[in-house]
């Protein structure tokens, strides 16, 4: 076999993998253990190289045991679903496989970055931003501390930072662990990343916000960074962004909108006013890798004001890169990436295709599918919500008719789930109480992929009791 016969099977393997995404019968995962994988796939690198035959196997090894986050019952992760023209759009990132850093390489992608940008910052409302794509929220986040700090304290870009001013950051306590990391890595330290207390629908309290504030003030240190979280991971809350802007002017600390997970929920009409006053913030974390099916990574950290990306690069000392040759900027003065990867691309083959009023439409739809999952939840008499349904996550848990440990059963419900591969759900705690968490991250769900993961859900949930209830009986 030579490399074109390789690339005419590849393309068929796709297609047949693709099928296969379309078939609601088709398990999620054919789960093995490490151990059976290392049985089954030759992991090693050999001294001399496979054949194109082998290599076919290779390819058909990789996806049969990986995990198919197109098939509809993948409601595990905040991302999910198959988006073809964004597929071609990656494809073709690789195809041409140039970075981000110059006009000179990168002459289509630097204008369609240019544009994505500006569409993105006409739903914030920042008239002068700006923005960049990075290599995920976490990124993102990142980078909205970095440039905060770099606003407080700007002298710390050349000179390092004084621990003296301790510089403190507000979140709320139900937030993304990125911002501990993102705090570690500035020097700030994770521990002074101040988590505000939530309410019972997992919302930041605006007045603990301000009462957090002020004791930092008290303590003698320099609050300088907000969060408002806008999903937030379990239970896609949405903070007050309105209240928490007002709190940010009144202290002059930058306002960072984290909306990694339900940022795109800007895009609809009906359901944009969870993030109401969004355009008074700072800073704003979007990943179109997750509500709009974009293929990871696709995540972009946009700004209210034009600069701000290019004064935290402190020496671009590189003649050897940056020429000033081009009538555009290069997009690498404003990245903390040298090499950087075309993200942008697949997003504008996407957006282009299903157009502004198809996004509306999709992600109106997630809504409606989250929102579905809660009413079979609340109508089914063995089900409850761990907490209220907020957005595109529900929380939720098996009642055992039995007396047991509830937080253990529905652990062994959701592990019996994942290793029989049919469907695939996570689960988190909140408030000590184990909440399986679907979520409606996959925009071409239908109603009936809903009903499908309940039935597995209650399927098994019943077997595993009536096995509890026959070991209680046998041991009695
Ligand atoms: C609220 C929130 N922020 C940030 C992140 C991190 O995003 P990424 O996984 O793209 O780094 C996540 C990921 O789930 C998230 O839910």
């Amino acid at each position: 076999m030579n490399q074109e016969t390789l690339l005419d099977k590849t393309y068929e393997t796709i297609k047949t993998y693709l099928e296969n995404n379309l078939n609601d019968h088709a398990p999620v995962v054919q789960f093995k253990e490490p151990h059976e994988l290392n049985k089954l796939i030759n992991f090693k690198v050999n001294e001399q190289g496979v054949s194109e035959f082998e290599f076919l196997d290779m390819i058909n090894q990789y996806l049969d045991y990986s995990v198919r986050t197109g098939n509809k019952q993948f409601l595990n992760q905040l991302y999910s679903g198959f988006n073809l023209p964004a597929f071609i759009g990656d494809v073709l990132t690789s195809l041409a496989n140039t970075s981000m850093y110059t006009y000179e390489v990168a002459p289509v992608a630097t204008m369609i970055e240019n544009e994505m940008v500006k569409l993105m910052n006409s739903y914030t409302g920042y008239a002068e931003g700006d923005g960049i794509f990075v290599s995920g929220g976490s990124n993102a986040n990142l980078v909205a501390m970095f440039s905060a700090r770099n606003r407080a304290l700007p002298e710390s870009r050349f000179e390092g930072y004084d621990r003296n001013q301790k510089l403190t950051a507000f979140v709320n306590e139900q937030a993304h662990y990125s911002f501990e990391t993102a705090a570690n890595v500035l020097g700030i330290g994770a521990r002074n990343v101040i988590k505000v207390k939530a309410d019972n629908n997992g919302r930041l309290i605006p007045a603990e916000l301000e009462k957090a504030i002020q004791s930092s003030l008290e303590r003698g240190e320099k609050p300088f960074f907000v969060s408002a979280t806008c999903a937030t991971t379990l239970l896609g809350a949405y903070d007050p962004i309105d209240e928490m802007a007002e709190i940010c002017e009144r202290y002059g600390v930058w306002l960072h909108a984290d909306g990694s997970f339900g940022g795109s929920v800007i895009l609809s009409e009906k359901h944009r006013h969870l993030m109401k006053g969004i355009e008074k913030t700072d800073s704003f974390a979007w990943n179109p890798h997750k509500l709009m099916n974009i293929p990871l990574i696709c995540s972009v950290l946009l700004v209210k004001k034009r600069g701000t990306l290019q004064r935290n690069i402190t020496d671009i000392n590189t003649d050897y890169i940056f020429h000033n040759i081009d009538e555009i900027e290069d997009l690498g003065k404003k990245s903390i990436q040298c090499g950087r990867r075309v993200d942008a691309v697949k997003l504008w083959f996407a957006w282009k295709y299903f157009g502004l009023e198809g996004y509306r439409k999709r992600i109106d739809n997630l809504m409606d599918m989250a929102s579905y999952a809660e009413q079979l939840v609340c109508q089914h008499h063995r089900l409850e919500l761990v907490a209220p349904r907020q957005s595109f996550t529900v929380c939720f848990r098996f009642k055992p008719e039995t007396e047991t440990d509830i937080n253990a059963f529905n652990l062994k419900v959701r592990e019996t789930i994942r290793k029989k591969g049919k469907t695939l759900v996570n689960y988190g705690y909140h408030n000590g109480q184990l909440a399986i968490r679907l979520v409606t991250a996959n925009a071409d769900l239908e109603a009936k992929n809903i009903d499908r993961f309940f039935t597995h859900f209650l399927e098994t949930a019943s077997q595993l009791e009536a096995k509890e209830v026959l070991v209680t009986i046998n041991e009695n």
